[in-house]
């Protein structure tokens, strides 16, 4: 608990110090309401990790979706698990198994 009370704190600095450049540090968290299990990611916390540019690797911020269809980039879903589970693995924290992220 004390560490995610930390993060958010670190979390809701970055957002201040980014609000000078840009207006949009987009929802705070987003829900992916999939046959698998829904996913709950915390953008806010997650702002607090590391830049922008390590998951919106192009210039916008435009929704993944809109260029990750499988045939302008890879698939979403593939998109998604790379993006994610590389980092929790890399980071040995964030959950790495399906249902850990997938609840139904
Ligand atoms: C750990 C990965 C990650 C980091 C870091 C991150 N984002 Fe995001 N961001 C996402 C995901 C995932 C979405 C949801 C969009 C989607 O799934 O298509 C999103 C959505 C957004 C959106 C809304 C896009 C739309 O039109 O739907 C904005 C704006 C945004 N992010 C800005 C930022 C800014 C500014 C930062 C840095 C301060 C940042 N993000 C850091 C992953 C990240
Ligand atoms: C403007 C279009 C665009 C948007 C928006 C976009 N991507 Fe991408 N992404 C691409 C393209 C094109 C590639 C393929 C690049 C390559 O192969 O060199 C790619 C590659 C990737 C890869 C590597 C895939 C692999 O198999 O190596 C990941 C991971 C990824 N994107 C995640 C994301 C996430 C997460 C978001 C949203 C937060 C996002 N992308 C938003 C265009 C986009
Ligand atoms: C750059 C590294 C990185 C990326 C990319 C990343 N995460 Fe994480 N994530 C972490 C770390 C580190 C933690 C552990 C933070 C903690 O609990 O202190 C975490 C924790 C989580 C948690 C558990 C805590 C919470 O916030 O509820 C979930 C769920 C999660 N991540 C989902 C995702 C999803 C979904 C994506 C892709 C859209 C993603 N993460 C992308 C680093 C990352
Ligand atoms: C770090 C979090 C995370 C983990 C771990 C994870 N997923 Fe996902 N998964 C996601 C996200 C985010 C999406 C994108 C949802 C979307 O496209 O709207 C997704 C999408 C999917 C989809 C596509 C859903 C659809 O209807 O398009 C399937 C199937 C899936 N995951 C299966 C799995 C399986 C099987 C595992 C374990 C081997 C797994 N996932 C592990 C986060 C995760």
């Amino acid at each position: 608990m004390k560490k995610l009370v930390v993060m958010l704190i670190v979390a809701a600095f970055v957002g201040t110090a980014f609000v000078a450049v840009a207006s949009d540090n987009g929802p705070a968290e987003v829900k992916y309401e999939v046959k698998m299990g829904t996913v709950t990611f915390n953008h806010t916390a997650h702002q607090g990790l590391t830049d922008c540019a390590t998951c919106h690797h192009t210039e916008g911020y435009a929704a993944c979706k809109s260029c990750h269809d499988g045939t302008k980039a890879p698939k979403a879903k593939d998109a998604y698990h790379k993006n994610c589970k590389d980092c929790h693995k890399e980071k040995g924290q964030g959950p790495t198994k399906c249902k850990e992220c997938h609840v139904k």
